[in-house]
């Protein structure tokens, strides 16, 4: 069999039209533009009001499909990763599976907080490379605004929604297509950055009271970049180490979107021109698992991505969690 590698062949995204600027916070929270820029970078976030994750998904998924120039009836899975799921069941790929009208095939959700792309990048090309599908959908979709408490200043101006996607296809053209993935979870930091799915309760008791705030997102900020900035070369280094590829090697870096520093660690350990990391979270925030698949849509679309590229994504998160992959163009 000639399969031996992943190509990308198609992105496509789904942004909400409404923005949320920071000015808009500072009638809000207490809070400022200046704090708000100075410390994260975001400058607007967009929210996906009255809208399902699915939606979203489902959005960028047909976007997808177009740019691939592939009809849904062509897919052999479809994944999607998210932490911000309307239903706990059915998960979003079995709802995409059938509003694209795709065939009876594999549709699973992959929890994986803001490394979901890259864990769901990770799952496609193994089945890819085993020879048990073709052609892979990968959407990453999140209405982060369902679950980030507005009255919290510390975490309510970094998030926002968005959905992006990515078609993989078997090529058997060595040159091109995912050359690495590395995944890895550290449950030893769960506590910096969680958000509670069903309540722990006694289910015979005459009442059983909801905290509204409970499902909201919890994080400790500081412990957080202190994970990244380990984590993060790691994850990058085992990437470029399994692909046998050199950082002087790398055109693009396209880190998850989730704070300026991390981009700072990337530049000064890999010795890059902070112009080769892609940055977008001065427009859009935080949209977890969404953010590198929006990144990669947008840099295609603006002509910034060419055959013979190597570019690393990497993404990092809740659990805690951290991956990264190598895919040349
Ligand atoms: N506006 C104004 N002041 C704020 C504020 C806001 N929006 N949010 C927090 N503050 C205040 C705090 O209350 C604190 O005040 P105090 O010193 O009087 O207690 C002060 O600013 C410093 O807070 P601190 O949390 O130490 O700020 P920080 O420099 O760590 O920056 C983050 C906060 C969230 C920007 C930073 O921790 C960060 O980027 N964390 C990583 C986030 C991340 O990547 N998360 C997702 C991973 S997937």
């Amino acid at each position: 069999m000639g399969i031996i590698n992943t190509q990308l062949i198609g992105t496509g995204s789904c942004i909400p039209d409404l923005v949320l600027t920071n000015e808009m916070l500072e009638q809000m929270v207490d809070t400022s533009d200046e704090w708000i820029v100075q410390r994260t970078g975001v400058r607007e976030r967009r929210i996906a009001k009255n809208t399902h994750t699915w939606e979203l998904a489902l959005g960028a998924a047909r976007n997808a499909l177009a740019d691939a120039q592939i009809g849904a009836d062509e897919l052999d899975m479809i994944l999607v990763s998210t932490c911000t799921p309307d239903y706990n069941t059915p998960n979003t790929a079995s709802v995409l599976q059938n509003e694209l009208g795709a065939r009876q095939i594999g549709a699973i959700d992959v929890n994986n907080a803001c490394t979901g792309f890259i864990s769901a990048t990770d799952i496609a090309d193994s089945y890819i490379k085993a020879g048990k599908a073709r052609t892979v959908l990968v959407v990453s979709a999140e209405t982060l605004h369902r679950v980030v408490d507005y009255t919290d200043r510390s975490t309510c101006i970094l998030f926002g929604d968005g959905a992006a996607a990515a078609v993989y296809r078997a090529t058997d053209d060595r040159q091109i297509g995912i050359q690495s993935t590395f995944i890895a979870a550290d449950g030893a930091g769960a506590d910096d950055l969680y958000m509670q799915a069903l309540p722990v309760e006694d289910p015979f008791a005459a009442e059983r009271p909801v905290d509204p705030k409970a499902r909201f997102l919890k994080m400790k900020g500081a412990a957080v970049v202190r994970f990244t900035a380990r984590a993060v070369p790691l994850a990058i280094d085992t990437a470029l180490q399994r692909a046998g590829i050199d950082a002087e090697a790398i055109d693009w870096v396209v880190p998850h979107q989730a704070n300026l520093r991390i981009l700072d660690v990337i530049a000064r350990r890999y010795h890059l021109p902070k112009e080769k990391i892609y940055v977008n979270l001065d427009r859009y925030g935080n949209t977890s698992s969404a953010s590198v698949p929006i990144c990669l849509d947008e840099m295609r679309k603006n002509g910034l991505l060419h055959a013979g590229q190597t570019i690393v994504c990497t993404g990092f998160g809740g659990g805690l969690t951290y991956g990264a992959f190598v895919l040349k163009l």
